[in-house]
């Protein structure tokens, strides 16, 4: 994490190796996104973290990839919907992009210009980790695609929310989506995708413990938030 106060002015926002590793998005505000396998618990803990947020009286923004926006939820809509089982590859890369690149000009900029904070459920590693590790398409061309698409908008600090498979199962909708519907195959390998990305971006992204009880959990989120970012204490 860099020295940079959540309230001290913007920075200028230049492309080097440091970039994906906790270089913060550079704005006033703060921005946050969580990670996980689906099943997770990800949106219980957002919500929760919000709401404390809230109480401290941050103006706390919570949106969610793919989505947030009207034209986000109807990608999303696409992506996820069971239909287009054997969708390529690339288009589905395209399509996590384009839902993100308007979610991120419409909504979390303008956010983080006002000096707010952001809580989004997934961002940029969930196309790391799905569509580089997961569907083979490689870190570099997704990382490319992503710089484009969010022009350089990355996280402050990224929750990656860790939770055995056979504790996640128990929380899978009924009807799996589209994603879900895949093998065990294809999520081991995301699975390896986010172990991967931890251990490349060790400053950024930090790991949580997800097993417990939601107030344990969320006691687990705000340590971390404390440590990295001091919002309860500011
Ligand atoms: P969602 O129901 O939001 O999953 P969860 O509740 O687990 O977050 O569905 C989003 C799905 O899309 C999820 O399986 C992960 C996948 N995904 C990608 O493959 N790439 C991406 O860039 C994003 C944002 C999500």
């Amino acid at each position: 994490m860099d020295e940079r106060h959540p309230l001290d002015p913007p920075e200028e926002v230049s492309l080097d190796d440091s970039v994906l590793g906790g270089m913060g998005s550079g704005y006033k505000g703060v921005f946050i996104t969580f990670e996980g396998l689906d099943g997770c618990g990800k949106s219980t803990q957002m919500e929760l973290l919000a709401a404390g947020l809230r109480e401290r009286g941050y103006i706390v923004l919570v949106t969610r990839e793919p989505g947030g926006t009207a034209l986000g939820e109807a990608i999303r809509d696409l992506l996820l919907d069971p239909r287009y089982h054997g969708m390529s590859t690339r288009a589905e890369a395209l399509l996590y992009a384009a839902a993100r690149a308007h979610l991120v000009e419409r909504v979390i900029r303008p956010a983080l210009e006002d000096g707010q904070v952001v809580l989004c459920d997934r961002y940029l590693d969930s196309s790391l980790a799905y569509q580089g590790y997961g569907r083979g398409l490689g870190n570099d061309d997704m990382i490319t695609l992503n710089v484009w698409a969010t022009e350089c908008l990355f996280p402050d600090l990224t929750l990656f929310l860790d939770l055995d498979d056979s504790l996640r199962s128990g929380r899978l909708a009924a009807v799996p989506d589209r994603l879900e519907a895949e093998d065990e195959e294809f999520h081991r390998r995301v699975a390896q995708g986010y172990r991967e990305l931890l251990t490349l971006h060790p400053h950024r992204i930090r790991r949580i413990d997800a097993r417990g009880t939601e107030a344990e959990v969320q006691e687990r989120v705000r340590a971390v938030i404390e440590e990295e970012l001091e919002l309860f204490s500011h």
